[in-house]
């Protein structure tokens, strides 16, 4: 992360406490009627700057301001659960280019999206022109592995590791790296849902995820940084099929204690 700096307006501060109450690492604490940091002990997740009715608190360091919540956001949850119900992978694509715009909504949405400890360790490779010559890479690699995982899987003998195995002729791909897995796939979900919003297709690909994380050679391509992985691999374009029905899942398994 870069260097933050929280501060508190102590002409500001009206003392209402309301920074301390939520601040997860108790690093907050009255002092005279003020609100004062105790310790270096912050992850700078601006909880505390968010709450305060006085904007009395400020995090230096971020290339954005916070935005102000003008109105309640509320979502319906019958839309929000259909949108869930109703996303399908999709593997086949229009040959048609995504704009820049939709492709920057879909990062903002990866960028804006929460991580354990505040870490905010998520980057992304996005792969454009590059994208053939990465893919042939996966491709040569999975075609070297395949005669092993044919003797292990029935399912794996079936399967033919054509060209365009990974990214379907997709126009774009998105690969989510992260030091920690987590942080990559909650980003990836929020990503999957603002390219659905936008009339795009996407499929998760967890093969190029793996051919990734499996060959140096791949990581150095896309100069994943070390100590990073691939998290997720997103593979997006308008689609060129239809899906008429909602999948179906099975039983709810849930234990209720
Ligand atoms: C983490 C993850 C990795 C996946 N990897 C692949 C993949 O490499 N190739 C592929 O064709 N589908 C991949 N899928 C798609 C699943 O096969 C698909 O989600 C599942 O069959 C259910 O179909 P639906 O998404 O249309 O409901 C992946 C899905 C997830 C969640």
């Amino acid at each position: 992360m870069s260097d933050h700096t929280i501060k508190i307006n102590r002409e500001t501060c009206i003392g209402c406490s309301l920074c301390a109450k939520t601040c997860v690492a108790h690093n907050i604490k009255l002092d005279d009627g003020k609100a004062k940091i105790i310790s270096d002990n912050c992850v700078m997740c601006g909880q505390c700057s968010a709450v305060c009715p006085r904007e009395a608190i400020t995090i230096s360091g971020y290339d954005m301001n916070p935005v102000p919540r003008k109105e309640t956001v509320r979502l319906d949850p019958d839309d929000v659960l259909n949108v869930i119900r109703f996303r399908r992978t999709v593997r086949q694509f229009q040959n048609r280019g995504i704009p820049e715009h939709v492709r920057d909504q879909i990062l903002e949405a990866g960028r804006l999206t929460h991580t354990a400890k505040n870490l905010q360790d998520v980057s992304f490779v996005v792969l454009d022109k590059q994208k053939g010559w990465i893919e042939q890479m996966a491709v040569r690699l999975f075609r070297r592995i395949k005669p092993y995982a044919d003797l292990f899987s029935p399912m794996a003998k079936n399967v033919e590791i054509d060209d365009h195995f990974f990214f379907f002729h997709a126009p774009l791909v998105i690969v989510v790296l992260a030091k920690d897995t987590t942080n990559g796939i909650l980003a990836a979900q929020n990503m999957e849902f603002v390219a659905e919003a936008n009339g795009l297709g996407v499929l998760f690909s967890g093969f190029f995820t793996s051919a990734v994380n499996a060959s140096r050679k791949i990581k150095r391509a896309l100069r994943v940084p070390r100590g990073k992985k691939a998290a997720a691999t997103l593979v997006l374009g308008y689609p060129d099929v239809k899906y008429l029905r909602s999948a179906q899942r099975e039983k709810l398994n849930v234990r209720y204690m």
